[in-house]
């Protein structure tokens, strides 16, 4: 399936295109990491283990030569901070040395390097110290930032210190919960992941006060101490956007609503040097809080609303919080889905979306697929998010068409427009990069 792009928006010089992996949901065997731990507990509410994951630990070399030669210009992964500093204070020279040499393949296939420093998964040693909720949490993770510094010199020009601060906030409140109700024997909590099962009330949950202010304090604190090793990195963090929509009346609440669970984390940003946008779907709000996906929607293998134009708003809605100042990479946006076809249209409103919101003026600088592979989606590999499907078994790669279209856009260097728009404004060019 080919849809129409038109002339499409010309991007700017230098603009990123490309697509994103985390660690644990790609290397495979991140047993020093909580979430290994969690998995692997006889009682544990993840239904399905990492195990092997894709075994991007060993085949990165691999997954980069698709992502250059499908034409991509960049590639985020994560490292790992349980595999660089497996027990307090042990530093894994094997670990830096194998990042390092991440960060030059990279560079070699002429893939920009984003590089994430913490995706989710801590070591375990930190997570039995309290977590982020350790008063210890911002300085151990800025000596591991400090470590990470060692990485980011072979080359990385954008880190991204911490994903989802936001998702990261409400999962504490989902484990603590379940902890809870398996400490009264009440067995262990229902759901999956923060995409899986559990989702369905996660809408219901607040995010955990403490933990947004240790995240936010932990990045502060990243932030300086990777300026002072290399002032010309440019650092800044990821927000799930959650793409909250106001039902008629319900504009105070739908406000208040997204404060502690979105807004918090973007105000926090004003004074980085750029700011992940991450976006999937809407999230309607209604007087009482959030209201259930209507029952006639498209929904996606997580159970998501199919709504392609969440990324042009979740880009404004950002800039509109953080301030024009802060320039945008997208550094998620993608679907869960079987349906290759879905994904091509999905992700082409997508960018009409991002199109659209950049001629805006929205300053825009990259555009990152989640996901490169099909992979571990907290908790299942059922949902599959992959531009490049990959054998369980064999962990042959295969480039799905989605990919290979992707990539010749990459390679055009345009976006498409919405096909509504008319042609002869298409045909401006968007300011140089
Ligand atoms: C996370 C990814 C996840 C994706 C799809 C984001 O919340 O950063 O780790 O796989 O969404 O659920």
């Amino acid at each position: 399936m080919t849809p129409p792009t038109g002339p499409g928006l010309v991007l700017p010089h230098g603009f990123l295109m490309g697509a994103s992996t985390s660690a644990h949901q790609v290397e495979g065997n991140n047993v020093s990491s909580d979430w290994w731990a969690l998995e692997n507990r006889p009682d544990s509410f993840v239904t399905e283990r990492s195990g092997d994951a894709a075994d991007s630990f060993h085949r990165w070399p691999e997954d980069m030569d698709l992502l250059s030669d499908l034409g991509f210009n960049a590639y985020r992964f994560g490292i790992e901070w349980a595999r660089i500093e497996p027990e307090r204070g042990h530093v894994s020279r094997a670990a830096v040395e194998h990042y390092r040499a991440m960060v030059r393949g990279a560079l070699e296939r002429g893939l920009t390097p984003v590089v994430t420093l913490h995706h989710f998964t801590s070591p375990r040693w930190f997570s039995a110290l309290g977590g982020w909720t350790s008063p210890e949490s911002a300085d151990l993770f800025a000596a591991y930032a400090q470590v990470a510094a060692e990485v980011l010199g072979a080359g990385v020009h954008h880190v991204v210190t911490i994903n989802e601060p936001n998702m990261i906030a409400l999962m504490h409140t989902v484990l603590r919960d379940a902890a809870r109700r398996s400490d009264r024997g009440s067995g262990p909590a229902g759901g999956g992941s923060h995409t899986g099962a559990a989702a369905a009330d996660i809408g219901a949950l607040e995010p955990d006060a403490e933990v947004t202010w240790a995240l936010i304090r932990a990045h502060r604190a990243a932030f300086d101490i990777l300026k002072a090793a290399d002032p010309a990195l440019r650092i800044g963090w990821t927000v799930a956007n959650q793409v909250y929509h106001a039902e008629p009346g319900a504009e105070e609440a739908a406000a208040a609503y997204a404060g502690p669970r979105e807004d918090v984390f973007l105000e926090a940003a004003r004074e980085d040097d750029w700011i992940g946008v991450q976006a999937y779907t809407r999230h309607r709000i209604g007087p009482g809080g959030p209201l259930p996906v209507p029952p006639d929607a498209a929904t996606t293998l997580t159970g998501w609303e199919v709504y392609p134009e969440a990324l042009g708003e979740a880009v404004r809605h950002t800039a509109a919080v953080v301030g024009p100042h802060v320039p945008i990479l997208v550094t998620e946006n993608g679907i869960a889905t079987d349906d290759d076809d879905l994904r091509i249209a999905y992700t082409t409103g997508a960018l009409a979306s991002l199109a659209a919101a950049m001629r805006d003026g929205v300053d825009v600088r990259g555009y990152l697929h989640w996901s490169a592979l099909d992979n571990y989606e907290w908790g299942s590999y059922r949902p599959t998010f992959g531009l490049i499907a990959v054998d369980p078994h064999s962990f042959a790669r295969r480039p799905k068409e989605s990919a290979r279209w992707l990539g010749s856009l990459a390679r055009s260097g345009c976006l498409p427009d919405d096909p509504g728009r008319p042609a002869a404004a298409s045909a401006d060019v968007s300011r140089a990069g």
